[in-house]
């Protein structure tokens, strides 16, 4: 498999997915300024290389929740996966599970949570609750996910409705879901140009439908997403429902971490949705250290957005993460080449993390959490800001 970093693979995926389709997975909420800030978070880091070290062997495996993984990674909860490939969410799972990585199915997956659990035979399988159908419908989606064995419920608490994503707007799409007639044909001179992505998806007609809609509604109730969602107050009301670990996902504050742990979640993702739900939001790195400081390792302190390398991987751990869980760069890989590509994706995230352990020499991930790391003090923004301030200095002399 030839894709030799994310942003190769990012590009790649761009010339194979209609405009309409590659946007749906790249956008983010309006100005897309909170989805920047997650990625140039990790261009200001700096390392403290400590050096004449070697480690002989790299062990990448954590304890998370009970379960074992072979890296500190899972794959985000990202709905619509077979829009980029019919080997959706199924795919995805079976990528994470061959290299014994963690993996969150959505509410919003293309491929019903049964359907998924069982192609995957995933052992470290958790399930990203929405209340689909108020809470009525929560409550079947619980008792499915759990009888189907997934272990760990997320609970995303950052999308009390859809954000404003202005590049779906631009070509029509709207959420949720309303792939309108109009839309439809107003896209069709761009499908026709990936007549590769049109013929995949044609075999899987019901690529773009919703796998986890409710049973005998009409439409699976997916008009009905935002009825009623979760709130604090809904912790204590699933955790007589969910046995398993209970994360919360979607914070960026110390004041929410607080929440968390007051309410009794067992886990904490750090996350602003990919920079996809209110803009503006900072970047999520930047928060990570005071949020772990404050949650002092009471529980697991997950975090997403912007991760595009193993390097990334390593940072985030070093600012004191448990685990990361990776969004698009494994749509990405879906849609260059189904199961295989995520899979080399999230091959080449792991090999980059056991490269850059090697060159810190830290030979497991405690050793790598320890690693002094901060950010770039002389620029807040990386490079590009480096050099306006000595444009700025010049025309100051
Ligand atoms: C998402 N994300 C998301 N999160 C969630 O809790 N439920 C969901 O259904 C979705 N759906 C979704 C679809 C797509 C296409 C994307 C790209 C993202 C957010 C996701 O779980 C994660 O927080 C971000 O993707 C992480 O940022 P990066 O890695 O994409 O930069």
């Amino acid at each position: 498999m030839r894709i030799s970093s994310v942003p190769h693979a990012r590009e790649w995926a761009q010339r194979r997915l209609p405009r309409a389709v590659f946007d749906v997975v790249e956008g983010g909420a309006e100005r897309e300024v909170t989805e920047r800030r997650n990625r140039e978070a990790f261009d200001a880091v700096t390392w403290q290389q400590p050096v004449g070290v070697q480690a002989e062997s790299i062990d990448t495996s954590i304890e998370l929740l009970g379960q074992r993984l072979s890296a500190p990674m899972l794959t985000a909860p990202c709905g619509l996966a077979g829009a980029v490939h019919p080997d959706a969410e199924p795919g995805v799972f079976s990528a994470a599970a061959a290299l014994g990585l963690g993996a969150v199915l959505s509410t919003t997956a293309t491929r019903s949570l049964e359907t998924v659990a069982s192609a995957g035979a995933h052992p470290h399988a958790w399930f990203q609750c929405y209340f689909l159908g108020g809470r009525s419908g929560a409550e079947q989606l619980l008792e499915r996910a759990g009888a189907a064995g997934y272990q760990t419920l997320v609970l995303t608490l950052d999308t009390p409705m859809p954000g404003i994503r202005y590049r779906d707007a631009g070509h029509g799409l709207t959420l949720p879901m309303n792939y309108r007639l109009g839309a439809m044909a107003r896209l069709a001179p761009q499908v026709l140009r990936r007549p590769g992505w049109l013929a995949r998806v044609a075999r899987r007609p019901s690529t773009l439908s919703m796998g986890n809609g409710l049973h005998g509604v009409p439409g699976g109730g997916l008009d009905r997403l935002f009825d009623e969602v979760p709130t604090w107050a809904d912790l204590a009301w699933i955790r007589e429902r969910w046995s398993g670990p209970i994360v919360v996902k979607g914070l960026t504050r110390v004041a929410d971490a607080q929440r968390a742990l007051a309410e009794g979640a067992d886990g904490i993702i750090i996350s602003n949705h990919g920079g996809r739900q209110l803009d503006g939001q900072p970047a999520t790195l930047r928060v990570l250290p005071q949020i772990v400081d404050e949650v002092a390792g009471r529980v697991p302190v997950l975090v997403d957005g912007g991760i595009r390398s193993g390097a990334d991987v390593a940072r985030a751990l070093a600012f004191g993460a448990s685990a990361v869980l990776i969004g698009r760069p494994y749509l990405y890989g879906l849609a260059i080449a189904g199961e295989a590509g995520a899979r080399r994706v999230l091959d080449l995230l792991v090999s980059e993390l056991t490269r850059t352990m090697q060159l810190l020499g830290t030979p497991d991930i405690e050793a790598l959490r320890k690693v002094p790391v901060q950010f770039d003090v002389t620029s807040r923004f990386g490079i590009e800001r480096q050099d306006d301030a000595q444009v700025t200095l010049g025309g100051a002399r």
